[in-house]
């Protein structure tokens, strides 16, 4: 069945179609700088095709939430536990719903997480539910990075696994990958080069355009276009748009975002008593709790070098050949661990490390106030540390 979904107009003044079957088959990339109107273009994209194609949007700012009240979506908040995850995926799959991955809030290492672990199991559904979705990702290169950043290997992993999925293997399990980024040279090479359809929008970096250049088969030259774009307007390519570059002006849309460019607005009134109304405090200012957010210092390199030149320790000998640590009850024993949780959450660094670096912390911890029996497992820390949380 073929329906052209209506994107806007093009630069002939026609209606821009963009073939949903085609599409299925063939996957997008779109990219443009903050505020070349991505997330707008998606928008339009999803609303136009919800009739026909089921839908699935990962949202790291929780901006297309919008959608469940005129189409339907069901809304998933992303703070939760992987199983948690799985399941919802494999039935969102079994049943054909539309849903959007909401991962406002979470800290990205969470949404990396949550992200690959959802789309994970969408990508394993049985094949009996290999019915074709749409996968929209926004902010794209926050889940495929080109490069490894300060988050942990196993995370990177995971989400990078799950892209790479999407964009190389769903095809054939139904999984039609569309994926926006800011930044082209940001957003791992072999998941944007298995997009054959691309809507690019304005670009200021070299980088990004060459890119861009690349990915189009166009010349350097040709691609200096993308500079000139405005806000709204995107270059269109592939066999689901356009057998040539086509400009396309994105038309508007039903829904409306929950974030907005910023708008300038009159300041109001300066009141007399200014310095009074900056400098008395609010009594409830008193019970909250003061957060900083610091970043964790580097470590500085002369440390890793002492440490990765110190010998490795012995391993330690069997329990009962030589008992080195005290016996202690299971009650006992509990309650130790629970106090080193409670010293690590009371660090309100803690909140800002990922679990991998706190659980070291936590090893340490354990072996200075020598806590017997076998050390937990990095999965076991994560629980706890969740519930210690929560407090
Ligand atoms: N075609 C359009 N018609 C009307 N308004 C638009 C259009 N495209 C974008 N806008 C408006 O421009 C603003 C920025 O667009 P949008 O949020 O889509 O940018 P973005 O590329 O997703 O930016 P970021 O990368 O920072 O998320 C929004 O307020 C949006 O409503
Ligand atoms: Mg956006």
């Amino acid at each position: 069945m073929k329906v052209g979904i209506d994107m806007g107009t093009t630069s002939e003044g026609t209606s821009a179609s963009l073939d949903i079957e085609e599409l299925l088959a063939t996957r997008l990339l779109v990219q443009g700088n903050s505020g070349s109107g991505k997330s707008h273009l998606l928008r339009r994209l999803l609303e136009q095709s919800a009739p026909w194609v089921q839908q699935c949007i990962i949202d790291p700012e929780g901006d297309f939430v919008t959608l469940a009240d005129k189409f339907g979506h069901v809304v998933i908040e992303g703070e939760r536990t992987d199983a948690e995850l799985i399941g919802i995926a494999t039935r969102i799959r079994q049943h054909r719903v539309s849903c959007v991955l909401s991962l406002e809030g979470l800290d990205v290492e969470q949404q990396m997480r949550s992200a690959g672990v959802f789309l994970n199991a969408m990508f394993d559904a049985d094949r009996e539910y290999w019915y074709p979705v749409l996968v929209v990702v926004d902010e794209a290169q926050m889940f495929a990075p080109s490069v490894g950043g300060d988050v942990s290997e196993e995370i990177r992993k995971v989400s990078l696994g799950a892209m790479t999925n999407l964009m190389c293997r769903g095809r054939k399990r139904g999984l039609a990958g569309v994926i926006a980024t800011q930044r082209l040279a940001k957003l791992a090479k072999n998941v944007a080069a298995e997009a054959s359809n691309f809507l690019m929008g304005r670009t200021f970096l070299d980088i990004d355009m060459l890119r861009a250049a690349d990915l189009l088969g166009m010349d350097r030259r040709t691609a200096e276009m993308f500079r000139d774009l405005k806000r709204g307007s995107f270059v269109a390519l592939g066999p689901a748009l356009s057998r040539r570059p086509l400009r396309v002006t994105i038309g508007s849309v039903e829904t409306s975002a929950r974030s907005m460019s910023p708008k300038l607005m009159p300041l109001p009134e300066a009141p007399q008593d200014v310095a009074d109304l900056i400098f008395t405090p609010d009594p409830e200012e008193f019970t909250r709790p003061v957060v900083r957010r610091t970043a964790p210092q580097p470590r500085p390199a002369s440390d890793i070098l002492a440490e990765l030149s110190r010998p490795r320790p012995e391993p330690a000998a069997p329990v009962e050949a030589k008992p080195a640590q005290p016996e202690i009850s299971a009650e006992e024993r509990e309650a130790l661990i629970g106090s080193l949780f409670a010293e690590i959450v009371a660090n309100p660094e803690a909140a800002f490390r990922p679990d991998a670096e706190l659980y070291q912390d936590f090893l340490v911890r354990c072996r200075i106030r020598r806590v017997p029996g076998t050390a937990l497992s990095l999965s076991a820390f994560r629980r706890k540390m969740a519930v210690a949380r929560s407090g």
